[in-house]
């Protein structure tokens, strides 16, 4: 088992590159199986979920290999289309094959899949949408078997914008007969980056940042070299952590666009942050002052991903700031490790109220999941003394090296690996 050691109180200063995008890179992944020939994943971010990916693209019969930063991609020797429960249950990305396989294929048998505990997290409408393009599903002892000989496209109304829904339709679309529009998709940036790579393999996509995506399907596409965005969450966890600890950092690659709901408020709780075409400067002095109730909401609004990460910075700030979850039912899994370094936080159902407080001690403390992980590094930042964070394989999942990062801003931190 893995630990983070924290040793807060000090002040950031120094500069990180950005990653590339989880949420990009998983949904890419399944894509690559679209593609005839092969795909280079330029600087592909090394995470636990991309190593989940490419175990299910290995279990398909294709190849994928890291070659130095990069990771290639060959799905010309795919030969099975189910994906065995054990690996589904590794991520919640890996519904997103479902679409790319049935699209390859025309048959895809696949389990429901795993993720962050963040409370019920269905698939209803991926399968709904899949029906509507001509899939039949039917549930058998836990395993979905998926059978299209044919998908015709036509238009999808999503009953709410899921991320992932949207990229299923998008990859199941690229192999229907005709014109699918997904009415009422995501507008994530992630969803860009999506249909840029499938157009870069030679799709036709267009309309994605926008409600409504426009796939024509059934053309052939090829390999490419990709280079997926920058990771918006991962800036939003260092730009929270300096908030946090105060002082002065550079993130190179940070796009501030893909973030302005979370700058906005740093800005109102004392930040500075400037940005140009090769990323992000913040600065912060003084102690944070709180600010205007932070709602989460599907892109553009406030990321449900960023809701820990900022509710860590303001742990000390002046004043009581009001957070209301809308995404997830069960994501203030990290109030109550925040509790222990000496947070003031009152959740009720979801909206949790944060009230500034002097100081926060380091105490050992645990991952309850990905995001919630990361805002327990936030908190440790500014806490006195040390705080020992286990469980950080839920860190691993969408950081390459949180470790690494957070000391190339001037943070004292170390990993360690314990027996238990
Ligand atoms: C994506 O998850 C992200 N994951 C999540 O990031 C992120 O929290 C979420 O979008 C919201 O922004 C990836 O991109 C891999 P949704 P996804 O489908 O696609 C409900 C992180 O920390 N819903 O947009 O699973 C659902 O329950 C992760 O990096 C249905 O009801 O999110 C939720 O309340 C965690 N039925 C809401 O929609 C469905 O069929 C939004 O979910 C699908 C979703």
């Amino acid at each position: 088992m893995s630990q983070l050691l924290i040793r807060g109180g000090r002040r950031l200063e120094g500069e990180v590159t950005i990653q590339g995008a989880k949420n990009s890179v998983l949904p890419i992944l399944a894509a690559t199986l679209l593609a005839e020939d092969q795909v280079v994943l330029e600087d592909c971010p090394r995470l636990r979920d991309v190593d989940a990916s490419v175990r299910i693209l290995r279990s398909l019969g294709c190849r994928a290999e890291w070659q130095g930063e990069d990771l290639l991609v060959n799905t010309a020797a795919l030969d099975r289309w189910a994906i065995s429960d054990v690996l589904m249950r590794e991520m919640r990305s890996s519904a997103i094959f479902l679409g790319a396989i049935l699209a390859r294929c025309g048959q895809a048998d696949i389990s429901y899949p795993g993720g962050c505990e963040l409370g019920p997290r269905p698939i209803d409408l991926h399968l709904a949408g899949l029906r509507d393009l001509g899939a039949e599903i039917r549930e058998e002892g836990g395993v979905l078997r998926c059978a299209a000989s044919r998908l015709t496209g036509r238009e999808v109304v999503l009953g709410l914008p899921s991320v992932g829904a949207t990229e299923n339709l998008m990859l199941a679309a690229c192999g229907a007969e005709g014109t699918t529009v997904i009415a009422n998709a995501a507008r994530e940036p992630e969803i860009v980056d999506l249909q840029n790579f499938l157009n870069a393999c030679g799709a036709r996509v267009s309309g994605a940042g926008s409600s409504s995506v426009t796939v024509e399907g059934k053309r052939r596409l090829h390999g490419c070299a990709y280079r997926c965005m920058p990771d918006r969450i991962v800036t939003a966890t260092y730009l929270c952590a300096l908030a946090s600890a105060g002082g002065e950092i550079r993130l190179k690659g940070g796009v501030e666009g893909h973030l302005s709901t979370l700058t906005a408020l740093l800005r109102e709780a004392g930040c500075e942050i400037t940005s140009d075409r090769a990323g992000i400067t913040c600065v912060c002095r003084d102690r944070l002052q709180a600010v205007r109730p932070v709602r989460t909401a599907p892109y553009p609004g406030f990321p449900t991903d960023a809701q820990a990460l900022l509710m860590a910075a303001l742990l000390r700030s002046r004043g009581a700031t009001v957070f209301e979850e809308n995404m997830f039912e069960n994501r203030y899994r990290h109030v109550d490790e925040l509790t222990r370094m000496g947070a003031s936080v009152r959740v009720s159902g979801r909206v949790a109220v944060v009230t500034g407080v002097e100081t926060l001690q380091g105490a050992p403390v645990r991952c309850t999941d990905l995001r919630g992980g990361a805002a327990l590094c936030v908190a440790a930042l500014a806490a006195e003394g040390e705080s020992r964070i286990s469980a950080v394989h839920h860190i691993d999942r969408g950081y390459e090296d949180i470790a690494r990062d957070l000391r190339a801003l001037g943070a004292e931190v170390t990993r360690t690996e314990t027996e238990h």
